[in-house]
């Protein structure tokens, strides 16, 4: 158990009363109770024996970049900033890398394809770190994280064991994992291992990627090259526009479902799945219901160039950001009877 005498060697010094406006994606102004960035595994046991000690949460964060938060989250906000990337398997072909969580994700595809690995290049340039990456299972252009997922290091808060989970453990799931579930909360991932290759086929198809692609041989450095250019013409740089990629899912329906939406809206993008399911375009929706030309006086909107996108202006607030999303969420209901869920995790307690 990694918690066993730390209580009486406890170094670490959580701050109080820490803003975390640049721990979330649309730069909320929002503080932490207590705040402490750890930059290697020690540090962050203590800050959770620290913690539960004094009988409050820990909320893990790595960037934030998925992230709404709360004007106050009360306990322990822990920045998980370990780095480290370590060769655990290589047979010529395949290789295994492990990487902590703290690494930026982008900064770890980009240090894939320099050492000419192919896996994780459709997966370029989204904002966050490694250990967040299986949270929500992030994907992007025909590839979900999950699929080159070996395994992952995780710590368990309530009795500070460590231990590995594998790719079923995780029950990943479209922009979905354990982790997002209650029981699946009481793990910090420490560290993920990604099973790349020296060699395979890209994966192209995503029609806007594929016909970026068309006159050259893929490979995992120029698919790369074209998924950033193809997210920086539709995203919003967050560092310039803040804001959480996609803020809602696109809903998953039955194939009758699928089938009756179809004969009432045929130009609605529909996404057959591996399994029965079929998942509808939420920018579609949004988009239709003239959100795009919507600016609110808040400070909070939507993208005038995606309508999956959320974006903060100009000093907006959680509250703001929530009643948009509710706005939003009812009037796609009232219009195509869908429930769209949001896709960012949220921190903190409105009450608290
Ligand atoms: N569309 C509109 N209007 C809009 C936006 C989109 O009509 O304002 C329609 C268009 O027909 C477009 C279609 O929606 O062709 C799909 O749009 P896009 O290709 O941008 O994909 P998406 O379904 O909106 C998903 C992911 C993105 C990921 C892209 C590409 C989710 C929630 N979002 O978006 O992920 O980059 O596919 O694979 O699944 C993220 O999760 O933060 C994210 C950006």
């Amino acid at each position: 158990m990694v918690f066993d005498g730390l209580l009486s060697n406890n170094v670490v010094d959580p701050k109080p009363k820490v803003s975390i406006a640049h721990l979330n994606g649309l730069r909320l102004p929002a503080h932490a109770e207590y705040f402490l960035r750890v930059d290697n595994e020690q540090q962050l046991f203590e800050g959770i024996v620290w913690a539960t000690s004094r009988d409050l949460p820990v909320t893990v964060v790595g960037e934030g970049s998925n992230t709404v938060a709360h004007p106050f989250v009360r306990g322990l906000v822990i920045q998980i900033a370990t780095l480290g990337l370590k060769l655990l398997h290589d047979d010529g072909c395949k290789l295994t890398v492990r990487a902590a969580a703290g690494e930026n994700w982008h900064v770890f595809v980009s240090w894939t394809i320099e050492q000419g690995l192919y896996g994780l290049e459709n997966l370029a340039l989204i904002p966050g770190t490694v250990g967040a990456a299986p949270v929500q299972n992030i994907g992007a252009y025909g590839v979900e994280v999950a699929s080159r997922i070996r395994g992952l290091r995780v710590c368990d808060l309530t009795n500070g064991e460590v231990s590995n989970l594998s790719p079923q453990d995780c029950q990943f799931a479209y922009r979905d994992s354990r982790f997002k579930s209650t029981d699946g909360k009481r793990f910090i991932i420490l560290s993920v291992d990604f099973m790349l290759d020296r060699s395979a086929e890209s994966i192209l198809n995503y029609p806007e990627l594929a016909r970026a692609l068309v006159d050259t041989t893929p490979t995992p450095s120029n698919v790369f090259d074209a998924v950033v250019a193809l997210r920086r013409s539709k995203l919003p740089d967050p560092e310039i526009l803040p804001n959480v990629g996609s803020f809602f899912k696109n809903p998953s329906v039955s194939s009758e479902q699928a089938q009756h939406v179809r004969r009432e809206w045929p130009e609605m993008p529909q996404y057959p799945t591996a399994s029965d399911r079929v998942k509808l375009s939420a920018g579609w929706m949004i988009d239709q219901l003239g959100w795009r030309e919507a600016t609110g006086q808040t400070g909070i909107g939507i993208y005038s160039q995606h309508a999956l996108v959320m974006v903060n202006h100009d000093c907006g607030h959680t509250e703001d950001v929530l009643s948009l999303a509710a706005a939003i969420v009812a009037s796609v209901e009232a219009e195509f009877a869908i429930t769209l869920e949001m896709e960012p995790s949220i921190i903190g307690n409105p009450t608290d």
